[in-house]
């Protein structure tokens, strides 16, 4: 077959759903720091770096090295069945990164919905009732519970229902258009009025920046006051740092920009510079809460993603 973008193109049409969108037409042949190269030689600076992906840049050498190391080591033997260090020195360094001196405690999964399902099942087995709220606008996800808490109709959710249950939307603020954090609030409490009261609530989620949604901060007044509420409440508060977390916004987590600290957050995308690996990092008591055997996954926390996410940090 010829290697041309457009013969690659209508080989992937044949074979591949039209439901994956490729943004670019065009195939890649290699990639470095933040440049590509397609199949024609053709050269690119990469704004996009793999969605969010690469805040180190492709193929940095000390990713590679780690990798490779690993990989003559072990590179699968599920986390279940026997431990291996770099998962357990990954969770000590987030741990420390994210708790503020305070007892967390991480656990890891594969893709960034995954993390999202973990964040929610935890936090619905700490708090031991089903609500969950996010926020329209919000993204987390493909798969029915990261669709269903999703803010945003077509193409994520359309046709894909019935969604999954106790979710419940409010609008998240947006300075560009005049919805304060005061106005959020509001909203969130008609909510607690109309829809579900705050002691059936597990947990509130949100992007301290919305990334999909448009690149809208939370900012400060909206989560600290979000801060607070849950803590009055008993909810559990989720700060989905799969977009903006690993220096994305400039602070190594998007939560560090507003003074406040979250019970657990998720981690995926940058974490580990390519290599597909996320997780779960919150207070250990609640991170605790599933019993035995209730948190896991064949690939979770896979040696060579662990590796990787070390030499990332
Ligand atoms: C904020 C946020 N949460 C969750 C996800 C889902 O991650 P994944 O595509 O790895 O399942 C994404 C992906 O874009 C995201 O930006």
């Amino acid at each position: 077959m010829t290697r041309d973008n457009q013969s690659l193109i209508e080989h992937r049409q044949h074979h591949v759903p039209r439901g994956v969108v490729t943004a670019h037409p065009l195939f890649v042949e290699k990639a470095q720091g933040a440049e590509l190269w397609d199949v024609e030689g053709r050269h690119f600076i990469d704004f996009v770096g793999g969605i969010g992906v690469q805040n180190i840049g492709h193929s940095h050498p000390r990713v590679i090295d780690a990798v490779q190391k690993q990989l003559a080591k072990v590179t699968h033997a599920a986390f279940q069945v026997v431990g291996y260090e770099v998962y357990t020195q990954l969770a000590e360094r987030l741990n420390t990164l994210v708790g503020n001196g305070a007892h967390y405690k991480s656990f890891f999964s594969t893709t960034g919905a995954e993390a999202v399902e973990n964040a929610i099942k935890v936090a619905r087995a700490w708090r031991k009732v089903p609500g969950v709220i996010a926020f329209r606008g919000g993204f987390h996800g493909r798969t029915l519970l990261g669709s269903t808490l999703t803010g945003m109709s077509a193409p994520y959710k359309q046709n894909f229902g019935p969604m999954a249950g106790e979710v419940y939307h409010t609008p998240y603020p947006d300075a560009y258009r005049n919805f304060s954090a005061a106005d959020a609030i509001r909203s969130l409490e008609d909510l607690f009025a109309t829809q579900i009261a705050p002691d059936r609530v597990a947990a509130i989620i949100l992007e301290p920046v919305q990334g999909d949604g448009g690149f809208l901060p939370a900012g400060k007044d909206f989560m600290q006051a979000l801060r607070e509420l849950t803590t009055r409440h008993g909810i559990v508060l989720i700060c989905d740092e799969i977009q903006a977390g690993f220096g994305r916004t400039g602070e190594m987590f998007g939560f560090q920009h507003f003074g406040i600290q979250p019970d657990v957050i998720t981690v995926a995308k940058s974490l580990a510079g390519g290599l597909p690996i996320s997780g779960i990092v919150g207070r250990a008591e609640i991170m605790d809460a599933p019993l035995p055997g209730g948190l896991g996954g064949t690939y979770g926390g896979n040696p060579l993603g662990c590796a990787a996410a070390l030499a990332v940090l």
